[in-house]
């Protein structure tokens, strides 16, 4: 597997604390990685021991230190996890209303093989908007990690602390790794 720059972004749902083990299987593998997380997300997750993992800061919005250039991440490969109801509805509708999403919304763009596995209790993943989000971003190339195919299904409204155990954070890894290396085979 040749390595990369994997591009992370986490949305606030219950595995998100729990996104040190794709950090880690990623490292395991010498790709290197940084984290976006949307502004509710900041709330789920423990920045500075995310920092102290990646080495890098842990983006959720434009602000930059004086002197610093704003500019998108680059990225091998991008993995959106745990990707929520309500962001999963906004990338398929190409809305950039914070800096996860703007960057999701550019690196899509830019064809960076991209992976997103959804956190979605079932009563949330039988609305027509959402099934519809799911198809469009398929149609649009996106790798989701979703139904029988995946292992990977909507749970029951209340069994999230459950699913949460075995949220595939090593399938994403590997999905968005072969995407790259599908992507750029002279690498
Ligand atoms: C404790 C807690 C757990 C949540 N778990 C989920 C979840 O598993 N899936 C989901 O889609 N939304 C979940 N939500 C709701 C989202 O956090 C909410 O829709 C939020 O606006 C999503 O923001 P984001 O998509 O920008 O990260 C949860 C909210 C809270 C407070």
């Amino acid at each position: 597997m040749t390595p990369g720059h994997l591009q992370i972004v986490v949305c606030a749902a219950g595995p998100a604390p729990d996104v040190t083990t794709l950090i880690n299987t990623a490292h395991e593998q010498s790709w290197t990685t940084a984290v976006t997380a949307t502004p509710h997300a900041t709330r789920f997750i423990d920045i500075p021991a995310i920092e102290e993992l990646t080495g890098a800061p842990v983006r959720s919005d434009y602000r930059t230190s004086p002197g610093t250039r704003r500019s998108l991440p680059t990225a091998d490969a991008l993995v959106i996890a745990p990707a929520t109801y309500n962001s999963i509805n906004k990338i398929a509708l190409g809305l950039a209303d914070n800096y996860a999403m703007t960057t999701i919304a550019e690196l899509i763009g830019r064809h960076v093989p991209t992976v997103i596995v959804p956190f979605v209790n079932t009563a949330l993943a039988t609305r027509h908007p959402y099934r519809r989000a799911v198809a469009s971003l398929r149609d649009e190339g996106v790798h989701i990690l979703l139904g029988p195919d995946h292992d990977w299904e909507p749970h029951p409204p209340g069994t999230g602390n459950d699913r949460r155990l075995t949220f595939p954070w090593t399938t994403a890894f590997h999905a968005a790794a072969a995407l790259a290396e599908k992507a750029q085979p002279q690498k």
